[in-house]
């Protein structure tokens, strides 16, 4: 009898052990501030995963570049440093060219369009060779909303933005659509954008309308032209180090639920871009629509660079095509 118990105390032991070992609090970093949908959207991924696991797992969520910026945060996750991450695709891109392909000028109609494109299996496709490239593994895709300009001074054409500093996201593909447009494309990350306008260390910025309007940009323009240029997809990482040690079961679950929480952004932006242009507009500033033609030949010279550059544009807009 003391003996049966002596080995069932010593089970009762290695098994809470084991279970104590799997248990983990992962960290997620993000750019974006507390209220904005990507950290509401970690904030979720994080209360379901705790829940789905019964307590064993929770996420510490680490919003508004307390981690370091984008870059940074990519580095941490390479060395396992850093568990998970909800980034720009446009900081992966920096990393892996060829998802460069999403910010083809027009790639996507309009918001919606965007969102099809993203949730595609050929989108999908491009997250596989992202732990050998880079050293992180890719769930799923959210997005932000198309991308837009915000100017101190009057913009009646492309020509007034000749010469302007314009604040653009650090990566590539933005910095040769603006280059082509013979525009100052001054890379800079989301945090730095408030101040850098409002004190006119630049004349203009790229950004979106949630973040134009939520944020206040406009406060400090007197333009807004609503060209939705470009779409800013999301991605939803997971450090390679860290997925390698986690159990099957593990990675089944984180890998449905944060795919799940942030392609939950993408119906929010659908949802919700429409709003946050008209209360643009209704502040009074001058507000354009344009279309392509705005932009003139730098759509054309973008795509000339970028057919180059990433092998997998045609096939994004063979899917562009088949959503539309
Ligand atoms: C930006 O760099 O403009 C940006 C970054 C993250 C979310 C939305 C916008």
């Amino acid at each position: 009898m003391k003996r049966t118990s002596g080995v069932l105390a010593v089970v009762v032991t290695f098994a809470a052990t084991a279970i104590a070992a799997q248990a983990e609090e992962f960290r997620l970093g993000l750019l974006t501030p507390p209220p904005h949908i990507w950290t509401k959207a970690a904030e979720a991924f994080g209360a379901e995963l705790a829940e789905k696991s019964g307590d064993a797992h929770s996420v510490a969520v680490f919003p508004a570049r307390q981690l370091g910026n984008e870059a940074e945060m990519l580095q941490q996750l390479q060395t396992g440093a850093l568990d998970m991450a909800f980034m720009t695709v446009a900081e992966v891109s920096n990393r892996a060219t060829d998802l460069g392909a999403f910010y083809a000028p027009y790639l996507a109609n309009d918001i919606a369009h965007a969102g099809r494109i993203l949730r595609s299996d050929t989108a999908k496709a491009l997250l596989e060779p992202l732990p050998g490239q880079v050293g992180v593994v890719g769930l799923g895709y959210g997005m932000a909303g198309l991308r837009q300009i915000v100017s101190r001074g009057e913009v009646e054409s492309a020509a007034d933005l000749t010469g302007l500093k314009l604040r653009i996201t650090p990566f590539t593909p933005i910095l040769d659509f603006y280059n082509a447009l013979g525009a100052a494309p001054t890379p800079m990350p989301l945090p730095a954008v408030y101040d850098a306008l409002a004190n006119g260390q630049v004349d203009a910025i790229d950004m979106d309308a949630e973040l134009i309007w939520v944020l206040k940009y406009y406060e400090h323009a007197d333009t807004v032209i609503q060209s939705d240029h470009m779409m800013f997809p999301m991605v939803g990482l997971v450090s390679a180090r860290v997925w390698a040690d986690l159990s099957e079961e593990d990675r089944a679950m984180i890998g449905e639920l944060m795919a799940k929480h942030v392609d939950g952004t993408i119906d929010s932006y659908v949802a919700k871009e429409a709003g946050w242009l008209e209360q643009i507009k209704d502040t009074g500033k001058a507000f354009r629509k344009v279309d392509a033609s705005f932009f003139g030949g730098a759509v054309d010279d973008w795509n000339a660079i970028w057919s180059e550059k990433a092998p997998s544009l045609d096939a994004l807009r063979t899917v562009a095509a088949e959503t539309k």
